[in-house]
């Protein structure tokens, strides 16, 4: 009962989290294209208020036309419309799913014990959640840090972009060492979505209260905080495409699981940001191919990297005699069951995880494709926390998933 609630809490919670990022990821999306899109005002009367740009539209049956001020907009109505709340929403319930799916079960979802790294690979479960909190929090610091030290007053922002892309690079790197594959790409993901939720509440937000709160009270506005509301919405249109990805990535155990993971890593985040450049250009008019077409090589070079290592002659267990379905039940009862039977005994799980029961050969026939699906990627058993050995893993890929 209490896995099945967990389930359904999990269900709703990934429902509202898309839900919070496709709005806000779409509307974020809608106002870096609006941005990009304003032309010089053609009226007169546009023109003596001060407008400094503006867009016509076509959409749902009706014309729209923007116009955008700076800081001096004559006057300001009070029903003023805030984006906001899409995005803290979006990392709430991210940061809820997180805890839910991960803190709960950090031994095996968080740990790295195969870390090459001494303290990472001796990790306690608490020491692990610590971790990653530590990792999120030091993430936007530093992101944050960079920002203010390098481009205070936004004329350094290239500079910048190259300081906060080497940091990204350091990032993938340290969470591969510290984390689990799967939790090490969820969690650079969220370092990225941090620093974006972090930006609209810390730096957006509060520059553009500051902004009303001086025009209503007849002072000019600071025109930096209107221009750091911009240098932040950039950083976080640029990390949109790597953040879905990284967090779509946990279906993938190609991506987490290889040798390469964090150049992967790397690779994808560059790869995002380079495609979304081409868009963000090809709204001022600009359609300069290079961009995406970097980004698709880069993503080649992961297809490339990820690929599954090819077998050697030497180590083809299939040209020996047939497995048997015995002897993969062997296997089960050797690596499998202490989480895949009805009541396993380790780990801390009450009942199988994802109904996946392994504990009979009747069972594991039933699910003869998934498992070899899962151990041939090396997906289960998760983290390798019950030491399947390789040679285990091509006699199972090597078994015909038949009883004879
Ligand atoms: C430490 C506990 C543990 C061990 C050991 C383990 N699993 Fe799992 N397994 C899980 C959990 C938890 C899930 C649920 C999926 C998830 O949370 O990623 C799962 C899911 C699965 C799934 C479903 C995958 C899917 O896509 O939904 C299969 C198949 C599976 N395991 C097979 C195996 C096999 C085969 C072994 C042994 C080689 C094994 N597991 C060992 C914990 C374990």
């Amino acid at each position: 009962m209490e896995a099945y609630l967990l389930e359904f809490a999990n269900l709703l919670l990934r429902w509202l989290h898309v839900i919070a990022a496709i709005a806000w990821i779409g509307e974020s999306v809608y106002f870096v294209m609006l941005d990009r899109s304003l032309r010089a005002p053609t009226s007169e009367e546009s023109k003596k208020r001060g407008v400094f740009g503006e867009m016509w539209a076509v959409h749902g049956g009706g014309f729209y036309h923007n116009q955008k001020y700076l800081t001096n907009p004559a006057e300001l109505p009070d029903d003023l419309h805030w984006s906001f709340w899409k995005s803290y929403t979006t990392w709430l319930s991210g940061f809820a799913l997180f805890a839910l799916l991960y803190m709960t079960k950090p031994t095996f979802y968080l740990a790295n014990p195969n870390s090459p790294w001494e303290w990472a690979a001796s990790m306690s479960g608490t020491e692990a959640n610590i971790a990653a909190i530590l990792f999120l929090i030091a993430g936007w610091v530093v992101y944050n840090e960079l920002c203010k030290r390098i481009s205070p007053n936004m004329d350094r922002d290239g500079i910048l972009s190259v300081a906060v892309a080497i940091m990204m690079v350091l990032v993938a790197y340290l969470s591969v060492h510290i984390f689990s594959g799967r939790a090490a790409f969820l969690i650079t993901g969220a370092v990225m979505a941090t620093s974006m939720s972090a930006n609209v509440f810390f730096w957006i937000i509060p520059g553009q209260r500051r902004m009303v709160a001086d025009l209503k009270a007849g002072r000019t506005p600071n025109p930096l905080d209107g221009k750091r509301g911009t240098q932040r919405s950039v950083h976080n249109t640029y990390f949109t495409l790597p953040v879905v990805l990284l967090m779509l990535s946990n279906h993938y155990s190609f991506t987490y699981n290889s040798p390469y993971a964090w150049i992967i890593m790397t690779l994808f985040i560059f790869a995002g940001a380079l495609i979304r450049q081409y868009f963000v250009l090809l709204h001022t008019g600009q359609n300069k191919l290079g961009y995406p077409v970097a980004g698709v090589l880069l993503i080649l070079v992961i297809g490339w990297l990820a690929a599954p290592a090819q077998k050697t002659a030497g180590s083809d267990v299939s040209a020996e005699a047939a497995v048997t379905l015995q002897q993969v039940q062997g296997i089960m009862d050797a690596r499998c069951i202490q989480c895949h039977a009805v009541s396993p005994e380790g780990y801390g799980f009450t009942t199988a995880p994802v109904g996946m029961l392994l504990d009979s050969e009747d069972q594991t026939l039933l699910h003869a494709a998934e498992v070899k699906k899962v151990v041939q990627n090396h997906y289960m058993p998760l983290g390798n926390i019950t030491q399947m050995t390789e040679e285990e893993r091509e006699l199972i890929e090597a078994w015909s998933g038949t009883a004879d």
